[in-house]
């Protein structure tokens, strides 16, 4: 049977993808930001799996404001960069895997979870940027990825607590998959930042460590923190933080912490990141 092995949580800043692509992560600016990533990548090497779910958002590259949908899964067998107005980023197609991934559609769905499903679709900095980060510049990626897209961008996003349970029907839809796949769940986006208005540029690092704290420890809690919270204390974007809770509510209660790193700043956020495994 699939299962899931380990989550890996990480912010998707487009300007780390811009640093990869132009070749300056050993500027002073991008150094230690990159320097937080070193472990991961080996980890990534030592810990392969067959297919990434990953969690992201789209901002607005392949759904506009006529179509949003709160959850979407895509069921196709590729996915292009998205054209985010200066070229596709120079980075493989992700290859996804149409098999569990209609398997998943169809439990979770069946478990209540009215998903969105998606044949076609391009991905933009949300999906592309995590991958770069934890696995460099590859000509290929190494592994199957199926995109489940949040909204966190079009007012009303969905609440963490059902952020949360949605996780734990991933887990259960993986673990009814009929082949023996290693399966990561990755959370991406966040973590505090605000990107217009007033408050423009706001970062909130108190928010951002409890954060991260609770969500290894006591995620259930803190799935119950409201949509109003998120907005007020880590900023517009800060919301981006509930797909972090799609990914631990598909993993176990219980995890390992294998990394955890913060810095502040990378382009206008805080950029978090955490590996847990399944114990
Ligand atoms: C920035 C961060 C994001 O999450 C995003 O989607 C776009 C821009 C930024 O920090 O500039
Ligand atoms: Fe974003």
């Amino acid at each position: 049977m699939a299962s899931i092995s380990a989550g890996v949580f990480t912010s998707h800043v487009p300007a780390i993808g811009a640093a990869m692509d132009n070749g300056v992560t050993g500027d002073d600016y991008w150094r230690p930001v990159f320097a937080g990533y070193e472990y991961s990548r080996q980890w990534m090497k030592d810990n392969l799996p067959d297919v990434i779910i990953l969690v992201y958002n789209d901002h607005a590259s392949a759904f506009d404001a006529n179509f949003v949908p709160t959850f979407a899964i895509a069921t196709g067998e590729t996915f292009q960069p998205a054209d985010e107005g200066w070229g596709p980023r120079p980075v493989p197609a992700v290859q996804g895997h149409p098999a569990l991934a209609s398997h998943l559609a169809q439990s979770v769905i069946q478990d209540d979870f009215d998903l969105t499903v998606v044949n076609s679709l391009d991905v933009d900095h949300g999906l592309t940027v995590p991958l770069s980060l934890l696995f460099g510049q590859p000509e290929e990626w190494p592994c199957k990825v199926i995109p489940l897209a949040v909204n966190v961008v079009l007012y009303p996003p969905p609440s963490g607590a059902r952020c949360y349970a949605l996780g734990q029907a991933l887990q259960r839809a993986v673990a009814s998959f009929d082949e023996d796949l290693d399966v990561q769940i990755w959370g991406t986006g966040g973590m505090s930042h605000q990107l217009q208005g007033p408050r423009a540029g706001l970062i909130n690092s108190e928010f951002d460590n409890n954060f991260l704290d609770r969500l290894v420890s006591e995620p259930g809690d803190l799935a119950k923190v409201p949509h109003i919270d998120y907005v007020r204390l880590a900023g517009s974007e800060g919301i981006e933080l509930v797909m972090w809770l799609v990914a631990r509510g598909a993993m176990n209660q219980q995890v390992e912490q294998r990394h955890r790193f913060y810095h502040v700043p990378a382009s206008n956020t805080a950029v978090g990141h955490l590996i847990l495994e399944n114990s």
